[in-house]
């Protein structure tokens, strides 16, 4: 992987200029609302939004049908992620019959679709700006334009984006944070239009990345997510991500994880680091897709069933304790029933404290897009029902193997079920609920495990730092 340029501060400089410009205006949204759909990598770039809109003198709104400005951040990995966008885009058209100043945004990964902003400008004349991935940093120049044109702006650029620094951020909480170290994606799996939305993959220099990390920690981070589409090939000023991880955990921040990790970049330098890494959590996403070494072939994987399996040997040897999770698809075409039974076994193996299973969607413009699938729906359908229940069964196992335990909990939020509660998440990422007041949230509390639920953990407070 390169090192892309910086986009310069020239240009920054400029963004800079049309967010004052914005400020002044007389006639511009006050309040705006973000809907931030698909991964971190988005609600990354959601904080980015949110800094760059403060910046141009608004607030944030949390019900959007007060908002006189509405952001969609857009994801498109899958075919029900892009309905999805696109019905809210159509409810917007009805909300701006009573409200015609609302300014309505979509951004992100669905609007870098080859074609797409066309399509939308055709059908969706009321949104007010469109732009893609790779653009986001000219977002204030962008608004400035649609505000005062009063026409629609549609700027999707075709070519990569560089490394952006220096792009205001306004963080969801002071406690726990993403940083970005990679941007895009070179692996082109067969079914995934990742790449194709994100453009090649370009890394931030080690330097970048560790004054980020820095200024969270003097800020009072306590839990740091280092983010890539694919961490392990992350190769910036000549670093490699084993030894950048090494950096920040130099750092002293006292949690540290990332995502996410493919099982083809693993190195055997990076799994020592979750035996040596004082601040780095015993907790490992590493997504294996599938269980058959053909599917896995004809998916663009690169590693093998046994060599996935080596793998997490290797991890548990390391780390016993270390929590593993994965993602799966099912249904990839032309996956026959002895291959999916594979998948099955391999998660009986592996035994995953969580796997995100999908039914495999087609994208357009994607090699797996062309394969012949005679796999009906319905089928895939019990396979993926068959696969959710076991290992269902198998992260309650796991959950329950965790009750008695005293763990240390970084307080994230009050419960959703019960206000009297807050939850936060075990070193190995169990999310534990327990009594106790609002006060808690972004410290640390030791908590006994007292129950294990379908997801979740219950447990009762012994102390708090
Ligand atoms: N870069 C990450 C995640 C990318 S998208 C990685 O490689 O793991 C997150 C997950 O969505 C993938 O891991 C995959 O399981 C799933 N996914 C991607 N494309 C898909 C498709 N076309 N159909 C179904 N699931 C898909
Ligand atoms: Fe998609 Fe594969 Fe890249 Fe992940 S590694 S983003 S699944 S192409
Ligand atoms: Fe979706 Fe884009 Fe993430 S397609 S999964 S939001 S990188």
């Amino acid at each position: 992987m390169k090192e892309r340029p910086i986009v310069s501060e020239q240009e920054m400089q400029r963004q800079r200029e049309f967010m004052e410009l914005v400020k002044a205006m007389g006639e511009r949204p006050r309040r705006y609302h973000i809907v931030s759909m698909g991964c971190q990598m988005n609600e990354r770039d959601s904080e980015s939004i949110a800094g760059m809109l403060n910046a141009m003198g608004m607030e944030q709104e949390a019900v959007r049908e007060q908002a006189d400005l509405i952001l969609y951040n857009t994801c498109c990995v899958r075919e029900n992620a892009e309905n999805k966008a696109l019905g809210n885009v159509i409810w917007l058209k009805e909300l701006k019959k009573d409200k015609p100043d609302l300014m309505i945004c979509v951004g992100g990964c669905m609007t870098q679709e080859k074609g797409m902003a066309e399509m939308m400008k055709k059908r969706y004349p009321f949104i007010d700006l469109i732009y893609g991935t790779h653009n986001l940093y000219k977002l204030p120049e962008y608004i400035y334009r649609a505000l005062s044109q009063r026409q629609p702006v549609i700027e999707v650029m075709d070519i990569d984006g560089e490394v952006v620094e220096g792009m205001p951020e306004a963080r969801k909480n002071r406690f726990n944070a993403f940083v970005n170290i990679m941007y895009g994606c070179d692996n082109f799996c067969t079914y995934c239009i990742v790449p194709y939305v994100r453009g090649r993959e370009r890394s931030r220099t080690p330097e970048a990345v560790l004054e980020e990390c820095a200024r969270l920690r003097d800020e009072g981070a306590k839990e740091i997510m280092l983010l890539g589409q694919n961490v392990n090939s992350y190769r910036g000023g000549g670093a490699e991500f084993a030894e950048l991880l090494r950096r920040v955990n130099d750092l002293g921040i006292s949690r540290i994880r990332f995502m996410t990790s493919h099982p083809k970049d693993l190195s055997d330098e990076l799994i020592a680091a979750f035996g040596e890494l004082e601040h780095l959590m015993p907790q490992l996403h590493l997504p294996v897709q599938a269980g058959s070494n053909e599917v896995l072939r004809r998916m663009n994987r690169s590693y093998t069933r046994e060599h996935y399996l080596e793998l997490v040997k290797k991890l548990r040897r390391v780390c016993p304790e270390i929590g593993l999770t994965s993602d799966i698809i099912v249904g990839f075409p032309g996956e026959t029933l002895e291959q999916f039974e594979e998948t099955m076994s391999l998660v009986e193996e592996v035994r995953f404290d969580a796997a995100y299973t999908f039914i495999y969607s087609p994208r357009k413009g994607t090699r797996a897009a062309t394969y012949p699938d005679d796999t009906p729906y319905e089928v895939k359908s019990e396979r993926i029902q068959r696969l959710i229940d076991r290992q269902q069964a198998i992260a309650l196992e796991v959950l329950e193997q965790q009750v008695g335990k005293a763990e240390r909990v970084l307080v994230e939020a009050v419960s959703t079920r019960d206000a009297a509660s807050v939850g936060g998440k075990t070193p190995r990422g169990h999310m534990v609920n327990f009594a106790g007041p609002a006060s808690l949230i972004g410290k640390f509390v030791d908590v006994e495990i007292t129950s294990a639920g379908r997801n979740t953990l219950r447990g009762r407070r012994i102390t708090e730092e």
